[in-house]
């Protein structure tokens, strides 16, 4: 294939000598794209991409992210300014309205997500069926699922309106559910929510007030907690986020989609690798090993060891995220003083990042710390549960998620997600009665 670039096509030509003259789209930013729907028709051919790394499956005006500057744009706004200033309640309106709220419409805001924070008496229930060690996110997946039996009054996919109390149900229902997942699995009362809180706050006393005693939510840990949320809640079309989009693409209503989405976070690869970079820290302060040696395995091919929370699809620079986490993980734990157990952890991923970040293999692959590798120190440093920290992250994602369902209900390309592939199976045969087989 040679390509011939014009500003506004691009000729793909077989060596056979078809062509294709494909129109080229720029965005505001970043690499253009070229519009290959018409390659099966020009030149009979289909595009390969596996892990759709090289391909663009929507327009999206949601999240930019530049990988080889390291930048991140929520609506335009860079994700620096937004973590010191913001909220994340407005950064929910900011991804689902695409501007920042007025004083009134924050209020509005506020309040929609507050009056649907309850979650159906019935679907509190639903909590006794599952084993007490269940993992809260396999809890997740099925409790958001089953949203849908609850809430079939206003799931009208083609109503505006039906759309936008889905979406303040999800985000609203979000940690009340991840709440009673913890309790459920320590044996404790369901805190109802408390709306007179801010949603953090809420959150906080949810997880680990009981009924027997007053609670105050840490105000360093809510506002850690805060930029957490902000700084995961949204990432263009990770893997969760292309998930929900092409389970809603049939018209799968937006619990189930979301359901899914959850399903695809839990991955390792993706949002469980801030679970899977704990226990990888615990590993190297616990064993005789040094940071060298995990570093030598996560080099070698043979080994299926990887660096957990190093690495990223898009990001071949320091992601952004990554950085504010680096500082704020910093202040939280001087804030709770030297000698806190979570020290030693912060100390070895330190030193993991140093040495890795001065490695030939880590250099010449551009792997950096990812998001996951310090909000997992941070999390524990709360008193947030292991097992917790996907959750959280599917908390904060949620707006992304059902950001980019809307944005996608209303595109006028929308059509059933339904990729090729290339058949490498037997060729035609006939059928063997088994007897002869
Ligand atoms: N440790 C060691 N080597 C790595 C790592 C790592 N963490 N990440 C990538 N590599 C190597 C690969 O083995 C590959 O080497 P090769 O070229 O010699 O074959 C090369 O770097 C390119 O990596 P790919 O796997 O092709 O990159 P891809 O974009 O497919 O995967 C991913 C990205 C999944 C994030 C990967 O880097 C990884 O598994 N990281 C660890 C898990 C993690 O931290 N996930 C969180 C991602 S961020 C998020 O979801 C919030």
């Amino acid at each position: 294939m040679s390509n011939n670039n014009s500003q506004d096509t691009v000729r793909i030509t077989r060596v056979d000598g078809e062509a294709a003259d494909l129109p080229l789209y720029h965005g505001t930013y970043g690499t253009p794209c070229i519009d290959v729907r018409g390659m099966p028709r020009d030149i009979d051919c289909f595009t390969y991409d596996p892990g759709y790394a090289t391909t663009a499956s929507c327009s999206s005006s949601i999240t930019y992210i530049d990988g080889e500057q390291g930048v991140l744009l929520y609506r335009g706004y860079p994700i620096e300014q937004l973590a010191e200033h913001s909220s994340y309640l407005e950064v929910c309106y900011l991804l689902m309205y695409g501007e920042l709220p007025t004083i009134r419409q924050m209020h509005w805001f506020r309040n929609r997500i507050r009056y649907h924070s309850m979650v159906h008496e019935a679907l509190r229930r639903f909590y006794e069926g599952f084993r007490h060690d269940a993992h809260p996110m396999a809890i997740m997946e099925t409790t958001t699922s089953a949203l849908s039996a609850f809430y079939h009054d206003k799931i009208d996919i083609n109503d505006p309106e039906h759309r936008e109390i889905c979406a303040h149900r999800l985000i609203a229902k979000m940690p009340s559910m991840a709440s009673y997942a913890y309790k459920y699995s320590i044996g404790q009362p369901f805190m109802y929510p408390d709306n007179d809180l801010g949603f953090v706050e809420n959150f906080l006393r949810m997880m680990f007030a009981v009924p027997a005693e007053e609670y105050r939510p840490n105000p360093v840990f809510v506002r850690a907690l805060e930029m957490i949320l902000i700084l995961h809640a949204d990432h263009e079309q990770n893997a969760s986020t292309s998930t929900v989009r092409l389970v809603s693409s049939s018209g799968a209503n937006p619990f189930a989609s979301v359901a899914a989405g959850i399903a695809s976070l839990w991955g390792p690869a993706h949002g469980g690798a801030n679970e899977a970079v704990i226990n990888m820290l615990e590993e190297i302060t616990q064993s005789d090993a040094t940071v060298e040696d995990f570093i030598e395995r996560a080099k070698d091919k043979s080994d299926p060891f990887k660096l957990m929370g190093f690495g990223h699809r898009v990001y071949k620079n320091y992601d952004p995220r990554a950085k504010l986490i680096r500082q704020a993980c910093h202040d939280l734990l001087n804030e709770l003083g030297e000698d806190n157990e979570n020290q030693p952890l912060f100390e070895a991923a330190m030193e993991l990042e140093r040495i890795a970040l001065e490695d030939e293999y880590f250099v010449e692959r551009k792997l950096y710390p990812n998001v996951d590798f310090y909000s997992g120190i941070m999390l524990r440093a709360m008193g947030i549960p292991l097992n917790m920290f996907t959750v959280i992250f599917a908390i904060a994602r949620t707006v992304g998620w059902i950001a980019h369902w809307n944005e996608m209900m209303d595109d006028p390309e929308l059509r059933i997600g339904r990729p090729r592939q290339l058949y490498t199976g037997p060729e035609r045969r006939d059928y063997v009665d088994i007897g002869e087989r």
